[in-house]
């Protein structure tokens, strides 16, 4: 059987969604090869799209992570509110809402078009793929494609196979991501919340019990968060982490300090109290900060300054830069011989 390619440039994409996610992402594969057809569910994203798509692309030009102009990408993009334009896709992401009811009636409408070897994925954050693809006519070919914003600077993603789906469209895709800048991670079974999400809520879940009970302020949480693991976490995960400071610490603490961590079910009080006065954070200058209106554009600025910044810093340092630096020595012996 001849392997599918992963030449982007062979490859036509298709994006379902054009909020937040499906901008970002639709520059990340523009600027890797793809022809990108971009559909908008809503018209008002039609507002939008365009306009966001060119600003990330412009910035990534200046930035230079890519060598070609807005101009030249946007030949290669079609923007559109009719799904029949994604009839020569052989990818198709959804990112629309995170509500299954709408991803349900978008699934109908992609799959009434796009031919019956197409890879159909969703950016979901926390639904289950399995429950997405049993309303999907061919869920062998549905998976969970789960990208970080903003998904054209980040190099986080996960490839997520349902019960139904075939491995082999996962390992095309794993392959295929790499291409686009990303260091994959291919999550084999279901689970709801796949990797990053499940050890993040964890973390969320703590955070609110700590402040929640008074051990400490909002503001101490986060200091500690962002000095703690904010400093390696960018080099190492957690397993590699307890290598370096020495496995036995952990297990010594892991017998006390389990026992007393948050394991609540129900939402925290801390968050519920905020999205019920309306908060939303950034957005409205109301979250667990509030915000002045320079203030938010300020920090919504300064993070896409900070994501261009870190990606730097994680070229730097990828997965396998120790096998890097052994084979640059073992070339290094060689020539001195
Ligand atoms: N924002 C993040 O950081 C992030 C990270 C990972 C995954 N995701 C996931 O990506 C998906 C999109 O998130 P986003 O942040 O881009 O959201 P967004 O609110 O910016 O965009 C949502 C999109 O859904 C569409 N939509 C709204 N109502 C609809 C309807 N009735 N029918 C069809 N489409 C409709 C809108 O047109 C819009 O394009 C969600 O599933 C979300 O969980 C988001």
């Amino acid at each position: 059987m001849t392997q599918p390619t992963t030449n982007p440039q062979e490859i036509t994409a298709g994006i379902v969604g054009l909020g937040l996610m499906g901008c970002s992402i639709a520059t990340c594969l523009l600027m890797a090869g793809h022809r990108v057809v971009a559909v908008a569910p809503l018209p008002a994203d039609l507002i939008h799209a365009a306009e966001r798509i060119r600003h990330h692309l412009q910035k990534s030009w200046e930035e230079k992570l890519t060598d070609r102009s807005p101009d030249y990408f946007f030949e290669r993009l079609q923007i559109t509110e009719d799904y029949s334009s994604l009839q020569p896709c052989q990818l198709v992401i959804e990112c629309t809402l995170e509500d299954l009811e709408i991803k349900k009636q978008v699934y109908q409408k992609i799959e009434n078009v796009i031919a019956a070897t197409a890879v159909l994925v969703s950016n979901t954050s926390a639904i289950p793929i399995t429950i997405l693809q049993s309303c999907t006519k061919f869920p062998a070919r549905f998976l969970g494609l789960h990208w970080a914003e903003p998904s054209h600077t980040t190099r986080f993603l996960e490839v997520i196979c349902g019960d139904q789906s075939e491995l082999h469209f996962g390992e095309w895709l794993y392959n295929l991501s790499h291409c686009w800048g990303k260091e994959p991670t291919l999550v084999r079974k279901d689970i709801r919340g796949f990797i990053t999400n499940r050890l993040m809520y964890s973390m969320y879940r703590e955070a609110c019990s700590l402040v929640e009970k008074g051990y400490a302020t909002v503001e101490d949480v986060d200091r500690a968060c962002r000095n703690n693991a904010g400093y390696w976490m960018t080099l190492v995960g957690v397993f590699r982490w307890m290598d370096l400071t020495g496995v036995p610490a952990y297990h010594t603490v892991m017998k006390e300090l389990l026992p007393t961590l948050s394991n609540q079910t129900e939402v925290p009080k801390l968050i519920e109290d905020i999205v019920k006065n309306g908060g939303r954070g950034v957005v409205n200058g109301k979250g667990f900060y509030t915000y002045t209106e320079e203030e938010a554009r300020l920090w919504e600025e300064t993070f896409t300054e900070f994501s261009y910044d870190i990606r730097e810093l994680a070229l730097k340092y990828p997965a396998d830069v120790v096998q890097r630096k052994i084979v640059k020595n073992v070339e290094a012996k060689k020539s001195d011989e």
